[in-house]
């Protein structure tokens, strides 16, 4: 977490309304939550810096020429740009589109593109654990598959990108984007890395210039972040509740604490719910109910013990667990128990990350599959190790783990689960009630063991779904500005 955070020591409230017209989308979302300190000195400028990266961010000059569809990060990571409405920095396909190249004839990403919001708080990133830095995302995703290139191309890719910024002469180039008719034109690369970083680029190496808009683009997502105004926000404040566990608190007693101080207050008919609906509602307290239950005993009433995994206030431990989702892709391709037969290597021959592990589920190609973390775990110095537990243990504890998804702004993310293959909250839910079900009777190959404790039936899904939709935020409104 410190690596990606370096130039945040300490953060202070956004206070200088961005006036500029710059592109419509990227004006608003630079007033997106609080903006980060620590001026670096030497003519940079924290809103220089965001600004820029957010040009970068929706700069499509930096896609090979040799593949079929020019890319940039806004293609797959939308906010505004979209017609169907706001995004939360994701689009709406099942796996984002990648340029097709005759090396290698693909359309699609592995996986399903996530949102963008609080990525800056992320330790890991991407659903395999791949990158440990926004900045090591941002280089790795301009010279690789995403933007056309293939392995092997990244001496072409680094000179593309710097003589994209370095021949760049500004104007109105926003590829993508509404932009402000009474915008001013934007300056050149040139300037703008002037004043943000001080540093004039016809002096920097291919890899420097790639590093400084690796910086800028990452700046820019550190500012993405989900607001505190969903109806579930508006109701744990509305009612004192706590927002979080405390330091040392684990999730599961923090939810404790919250059902008990929400029972105190409804024995007191003192809870405050949203009565005319729309807000949090009868509903939605009954799906949270669910969602922070915990009990799993047998004879126990139905819990979700969604929390023990998606914690508050992001939803998210931020950590991996096999919930079985790569095992119900690879069995529906290839035959039920097909998944619990594949040989998977232990810790002493696996060579990771592997070509074959990472890879989509194809009829044509058994060996081929998605194990997610297994991938990338490091095993020397994982938190995730048990007490006495070997390499061989845990790294097989990894096999088909991906990171966590927030739960926040759902609504504006779907599909979902890594391979984007739910389109519903329903449907996700649905699939959750069943792999429980089949973790309780060991038919989920390296199951995460709170997964058999959710204990939802198909009756328990309309208030869960409720209270998952209590956590979104207009993000209409965001877009349309304060
Ligand atoms: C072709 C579509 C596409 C493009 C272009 C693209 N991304 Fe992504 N992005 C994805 C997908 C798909 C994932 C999930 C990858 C995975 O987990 O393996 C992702 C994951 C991420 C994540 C990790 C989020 C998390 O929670 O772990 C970040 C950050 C990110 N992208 C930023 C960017 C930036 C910055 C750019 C431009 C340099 C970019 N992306 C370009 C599709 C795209
Ligand atoms: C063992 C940890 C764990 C538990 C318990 C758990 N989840 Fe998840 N959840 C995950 C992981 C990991 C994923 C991503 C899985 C994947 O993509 O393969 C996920 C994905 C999801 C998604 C899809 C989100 C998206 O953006 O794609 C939803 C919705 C969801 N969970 C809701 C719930 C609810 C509701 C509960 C309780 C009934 C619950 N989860 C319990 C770990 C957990």
């Amino acid at each position: 977490m410190r690596d990606c955070r370096k130039a945040e020591e300490g953060e202070r409230p956004f206070r200088k309304r961005v006036k500029s017209a710059l592109a419509l989308a990227f004006a608003f979302s630079l007033l997106i939550g609080a903006a980060t300190a620590g001026a670096m000195g030497g003519g940079e400028d924290e809103q220089e810096r965001v600004r820029l990266g957010a040009r970068l961010f929706r700069e499509d000059r930096f896609s090979s020429r040799e593949g079929d569809l020019v890319s940039s990060c806004s293609h797959c990571h939308l906010f505004s740009e979209s017609p169907e409405g706001p995004h939360a920095f994701t689009d709406s396909f099942a796996r984002s589109w990648i340029p097709w190249r005759t090396g290698d004839p693909r359309r699609e990403a592995l996986r399903n593109a996530p949102t963008l919001f609080d990525v800056g708080i992320m330790p890991r990133l991407h659903f395999d654990g791949e990158f440990e830095s926004l900045e090591d995302l941002v280089r790795g995703t301009l010279t690789g598959r995403t933007f056309g290139w293939l392995p092997g191309e990244r001496p072409r890719a680094l000179w593309q990108i710097r003589t994209a910024v370095l021949n760049d002469a500004g104007g109105a180039t926003m590829p993508g984007v509404a932009v402000n008719p009474d915008a001013p034109p934007a300056d050149s690369y040139r300037a703008q890395f002037q004043r943000a970083y001080a540093a004039d680029l016809r002096d920097l190496a291919e890899s420097e210039v790639l590093d400084l808009v690796a910086r800028a683009i990452s700046e820019y997502m550190r500012q993405l972040k989900s607001g505190r105004t969903s109806p579930y926000d508006r109701f744990v404040v509305a009612n004192g509740l706590p927002v979080g566990p405390g330091p040392d608190e684990a999730p599961v007693a923090f939810a404790r604490r919250m059902l008990g101080r929400i029972a105190d207050l409804e024995a007191k008919r003192k809870l405050k719910v949203d009565r005319r609906g729309g807000g949090f509602d009868a509903d939605a307290l009954a799906g949270m109910k669910l969602f922070f239950g915990s009990g799993g005993a047998r004879g126990a009433p139905a819990s979700g013990n969604c929390v023990s995994c998606h914690a508050p206030p992001l939803f998210t431990d931020l950590s991996f667990h096999n919930i079985g989702v790569t095992q119900r892709e690879y069995d529906r391709v290839h035959g039920e128990g097909a998944f619990a037969a594949l040989e998977v290597p232990d810790a002493e021959q696996a060579a990771r990350p592997s070509l074959q592990f990472r890879e989509a589920i194809s009829s044509g190609r058994p060996g081929n599959v998605d194990l997610g973390y297994w991938n990338f775990i490091k095993l020397g110095d994982s938190p995730l190790r048990r007490a006495g537990e070997s390499d061989t243990r845990l790294l097989r504890r990894m096999i088909g783990a991906f990171k966590t998804p927030t739960l926040r702004n759902l609504a504006y993310s779907g599909p979902y689960m890594h391979n984007g293959l739910l389109p519903s909250l329903e449907s996700a839910l649905t699939e959750l009630v069943t792999l429980s079900r089949l973790a309780r009777s060991g038919r989920v190959r390296q199951a995460d063991d709170e997964l058999a404790l959710i204990t939802i039936g198909d009756g328990d899904i309309r208030p869960l779904v409720s209270f998952l939709n209590a956590l979104n935020e207009d993000l209409k409104a965001r877009i349309a500005g304060p």
